[in-house]
């Protein structure tokens, strides 16, 4: 696990093992946990080209965790408005004796360049690259599932919404078809699915009341506006009627079924807020578990490059 830019090509014994160094995590990522030494003397810059509140922060308080010096760069007021190239501002980073790059960026497969052109002693954590990947949403939302469901292989998992623009909904496709899950099913409507979708291994729903029976764990997406064309962007009342998960459509799904959302939520557009905050929500864990599961990417890798 030098670099952690994509979850395929990771086998599940691999993915297992992130979990379980996550759960080792877990109990001391509490407010009051004292700081381990794994990674003291380190330097990990957190370079985030798109907005995140999130991904970022818990980045940023997983590497303090575990006792490295973290930066985070401001990109907006970097030298990168003066036209340094993405390149230049790693080869400038790089000359400041960083170990791990942590990077968000608008474009798929930025973060697999910089890891292509970076100094073999640094790692790259890919943290949310355009639509394709975000390895460690998905992780995060693996661990969070195994909390509640511990047994992959009989679970029925709906991800719900906008797949097309998702990064995290890809990464979680391959993520569940690794760890064995017994059905990914996707519900969306035709438009916000990309072209033959089934090859991602998922079964496909058109109609939310359909798709929700036996569901043991359903997925909210947001719609991505940003990455759409004002021809693709349903009206916001129209698509709730249609997908937004009420407590009503909640109660087709398994009773004990659990509620997830990567973040950030918009009340009203594909959520009720009773769902939010209603008791079968475990969105505000998934935002915790983001710290467990940053401290064991981050550490696994840095112990790759130290036996290198
Ligand atoms: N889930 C997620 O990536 O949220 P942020 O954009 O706030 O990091």
């Amino acid at each position: 696990l030098k670099h952690f830019l994509t979850i395929d090509g990771l086998d599940k014994a691999l993915l297992t093992e992130i979990l379980d160094t996550a759960e080792s995590f877990a109990e001391m990522s509490g407010h009051h946990v004292k700081k381990v030494p794994l990674l003291r003397g380190k330097t990990i810059v957190n370079l985030f080209f798109e907005n995140s509140t999130r991904t970022r922060t818990t980045f940023e308080l997983a590497a303090k965790r575990l006792s490295a010096d973290v930066i985070s760069m401001n990109i907006a007021t970097s030298a990168t408005s003066k036209g340094e190239s993405l390149l230049d501002t790693i080869r400038n980073l790089e000359a400041m004796f960083v170990d791990m790059f942590v990077v968000r960026h608008g474009t798929s497969g930025a973060a697999h360049f910089i890891a292509e052109h970076t100094a073999p002693h640094i790692s790259v954590i890919n943290a949310g690259d355009g639509r394709h990947s975000h390895p460690t949403q998905a992780m995060l939302d693996m661990f969070t599932i195994r909390q509640f469901k511990p047994n992959f292989s009989t679970l029925r998992v709906a991800i719900i919404g906008d797949i097309l623009h998702s990064r995290v909904a890809r990464s979680q496709i391959l993520a569940l078809n690794t760890l064995g899950a017994a059905e990914v099913r996707v519900i969306a409507p035709k438009t916000l699915l990309p072209a033959h979708v089934e090859t991602l291994g998922v079964t496909v729903c058109h109609n939310l009341t359909e798709g929700l029976k036996d569901i043991d764990v359903i997925i909210m997406l947001r719609l991505q506006k940003e990455r759409m064309t004002s021809a693709l962007l349903p009206s916001e009342s129209e698509y709730f009627k249609c997908f937004g998960l009420t407590p009503e459509k909640l109660e087709i799904a398994k009773p004990d079924a659990i509620v997830m959302h990567p973040g950030p939520i918009n009340r009203g557009v594909e959520i009720d807020t009773r769902v939010a905050d209603g008791p079968q929500s475990v969105i505000l864990r998934q935002v915790s578990n983001g710290i467990a599961i940053r401290m064991a990417v981050m550490s696994m890798a840095m112990q790759t490059q130290g036996a290198a």
